[in-house]
């Protein structure tokens, strides 16, 4: 029996096969010229000890861990693919509620995408915030249609009960207060929309009761 040490991988092994001059490295198949133990010089050993660390680092893939672990379960379930970057950032939203900037900069990084641009999709669409929400997101349609029909008075209203202004967050967390272009259902102006749920044809005196079927 010879003890073995492979060169390229660093592997250590007894080897107790029967040819004389060279054996395969069982872990990555190279052939290593049989040599005992003792005849390998002590500089060599050490060398290749310190190369099979360095194997070992490389080989070990780097464990994420928070807002990177989570950024990266996203890609890859999108494949890595940068044209998916919406696609990312939509499921990201979807799931922590809003985009903090180091998730931003994880999403350019992973993704390989200049940070620029990951801030460009994300402050371009109303879908997106940047800030934390509320439990409860309202969204005021302030498109033409709407606000021939009062919208405006409708949003002065929202603004003065909850104590905030559009896009702002009432202290307790409770509602996030936003305003679209158009919410698709012109004809039932003036509209607003919580948590995706439309309210249309809406009076400012119906505002309050409704708001208090949020929590
Ligand atoms: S303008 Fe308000 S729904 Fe279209």
């Amino acid at each position: 029996m010879v003890k073995l040490s492979c060169h390229h991988c660093g592997h250590y092994w007894d080897y107790q096969g029967k040819t004389k001059y060279y054996a395969t490295c069982p872990n990555c198949r190279y052939k290593v010229r049989i040599q005992p133990e003792e005849s390998i010089k002590p500089e060599l050993k050490r060398r290749d000890l310190d190369s099979r660390k360095i194997l070992t680092k490389e080989k070990k893939p780097k464990k994420l861990i928070g807002i990177a672990a989570i950024v990266s379960r996203v890609i890859e379930k999108h494949q890595q693919n940068k044209s998916m970057l919406i696609q990312i950032l939509l499921q990201l939203q979807n799931d922590f509620g809003w985009l903090p900037r180091e998730m931003l900069t994880e999403v350019s990084k992973q993704l390989e995408i200049p940070l620029n641009r990951v801030y460009q999709i994300a402050t371009f669409y109303k879908a997106f915030s940047l800030a934390p929400r509320g439990r409860h997101l309202i969204r005021v349609c302030m498109g033409t249609s709407c606000k021939v029909r009062g919208a405006t008075t409708i949003l002065d209203k929202l603004q003065s009960t909850l104590e905030i202004e559009k896009d702002q967050t009432t202290p307790d967390g409770r509602f996030s207060l936003e305003t679209v272009n158009c919410a698709g259902c012109c004809a039932l102006g003036p509209v607003i929309t919580i948590d995706g749920d439309y309210h249309g044809n809406l009076k400012v005196v119906d505002t309050e009761k409704i708001l208090a079927k949020y929590k």
